[in-house]
C-alpha cells in the first residue's frame, strides 16, 4: 500500500423522530420526577420514533442530509459504514436496506455493533477505508431505535435513552477541504461487558416465553459502574486526542451526550470552557451511536465549529467500548 491519502469530513446530517416525551411522562408509572431526572442527568426530553420512523428510515433522511451538505450525489457513495445496536431486524443488518432506499445500485454497506460507541468506530473505520484508497466515498453513520427495548419499570435505564440518526460524509480532503481527521483512537475493555448488557434475544438464550416473561429483553444498565467508567475514559480520550497541541487550538469538543454531570466532570478535569463543550443532551437524552453525529450536525449548521480549529469527537459504552477522533475544522 502506497501513501495515505489525507481524509476530510464533506458534509453531516441527522434526523430527529417527530415525537418528544418529556420527563413528566414517567411520572404516571414509575416512581420518578422531572426534577430528579434534570437534575441528576441533564436530560427535560427524548424523542422516540413512531410506526414510521424505523431505524433505517431515519438512517436515510440522516445520510441524505449529509449529503446535501457535501454537495454530492448517493451514486457518489462507495460504501456505507453504519453503528448501531437498535437495527430493524436481527437480520439482516441496516445498512443494506439504507443502501436500497438511497438507491445505490453497488457499494459495500455493513452495520458495526459497538453500542454508544457506534458512530465513533464507523468513522474511524471509513477514515481508514479512505486513507488506504480502499473506498473513496463513505457515509458514515450512526443510529437508535432504544425505544424498542426500554424497560419501562426500571426507572434507572428507561429515562435515559432517545432515538435518532446522524450521518458524516468522508471523502478525501482535496476534495471537502473541510474537516481533516488527524488522529483515530477505538478501545475496548471487554471485563466490563456486564455494565450494559441485553440477557437475550443472542444466540445463546434465543427468544422463548420464559425470556420474554423474566424481561430478559430489555437493555440493563449498571448506572453507577458506567458513571465511573464514563468520567474517566472521557476524561483520557480527550487528553490522548489533544496531546502534542495547544489547547488554545481546540474549536469544540463533541462527546457522547451520556450525562450532563458526567460531561462536567470529565471537562472540569481536562480545564476546557464550558463554551468549547457541545452539549444537546437536554433535547435528545442518550441516543447512544446516534448521539456524536447528530450532536455534529447541530454544531455544523450552527456555526459552532471554527474554520482551522480542532474538533475532538468521543464516545463510550456497552463492552465496554471508546473512541475518539481529531478533526481540524
Ligand atoms: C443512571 C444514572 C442517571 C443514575 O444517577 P446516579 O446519580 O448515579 O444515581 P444512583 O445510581 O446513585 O441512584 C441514586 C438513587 O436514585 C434512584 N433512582 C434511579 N433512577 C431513578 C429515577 N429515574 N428516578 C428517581 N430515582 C431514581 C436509585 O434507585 C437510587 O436509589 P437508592 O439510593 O434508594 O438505591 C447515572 O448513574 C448515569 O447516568 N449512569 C450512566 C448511564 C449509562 O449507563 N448510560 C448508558 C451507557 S453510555
Amino acid at each position: 500500500m502506497g501513501n495515505l491519502t489525507r481524509v476530510g469530513i464533506a458534509g453531516t446530517g441527522s434526523y430527529l423522530p417527530k415525537r418528544a416525551v418529556p420527563n413528566k411522562y414517567f411520572e404516571d408509572f414509575i416512581e420518578t420526577s422531572d426534577e430528579w431526572i434534570r437534575q441528576r442527568t441533564g436530560i427535560e426530553e427524548r424523542r422516540w420514533a413512531g410506526d414510521d420512523e424505523p431505524n433505517s428510515f431515519m438512517c436515510t433522511e440522516a445520510a441524505k442530509r449529509a449529503l446535501d451538505d457535501a454537495g454530492l450525489q448517493p451514486s457518489d457513495v462507495d460504501c456505507i459504514v453504519l453503528g448501531t445496536v437498535s437495527p430493524d431486524r436481527m437480520l439482516p443488518a441496516v445498512s443494506p436496506q439504507v443502501q436500497a432506499n438511497l438507491g445505490i445500485e453497488k457499494t459495500g454497506a455493513f452495520d458495526v455493533v459497538a453500542a454508544c460507541n457506534g458512530f465513533v468506530t464507523a468513522l474511524n473505520t471509513a477514515y481508514a477505508l479512505v486513507a488506504s484508497g480502499t473506498a473513496k466515498r463513505v457515509l458514515a453513520i450512526g443510529a437508535e431505535r432504544l425505544s424498542s427495548f426500554v424497560d419501562l419499570q426500571d426507572r434507572g435505564s428507561c429515562i435515559l435513552f432517545g432515538d435518532g440518526a446522524g450521518a458524516a460524509v468522508v471523502t478525501p480532503f482535496d476534495e471537502c477541504q473541510q474537516g481533516e481527521i488527524l488522529r483515530t483512537q477505538l478501545g475496548t475493555d471487554g471485563s466490563g461487558r456486564d455494565f450494559i448488557y441485553m440477557d437475550a434475544g443472542g444466540s445463546t438464550r434465543p427468544p422463548t416465553h420464559d425470556t420474554i416473561e423474566a424481561r430478559e429483553h430489555f437493555i440493563r444498565v449498571q448506572g453507577r459502574e458506567v458513571y465511573r467508567f464514563a468520567v474517566s475514559t472521557m476524561t483520557q480520550i480527550v487528553a490522548d486526542m489533544l496531546e502534542g497541541y495547544d489547547r488554545d487550538e481546540l474549536g469544540m469538543l463533541v462527546p457522547h451526550q451520556v450525562n450532563q454531570r458526567i460531561i462536567d466532570a470529565a471537562v472540569e478535569r481536562l480545564g476546557i470552557p464550558e463554551e468549547k463543550v457541545f452539549v444537546n443532551i437536554q433535547k435528545y437524552g442518550n441516543t447512544s451511536a446516534a448521539s456524536v453525529p447528530i450532536a455534529l450536525d447541530e454544531a455544523n449548521r450552527g456555526g459552532k465549529l471554527p474554520s482551522g480549529k480542532l474538533v475532538v469527537m468521543c464516545a463510550f459504552g456497552a463492552g465496554l467500548s471508546w473512541g475518539g477522533t481529531l478533526l481540524r475544522w
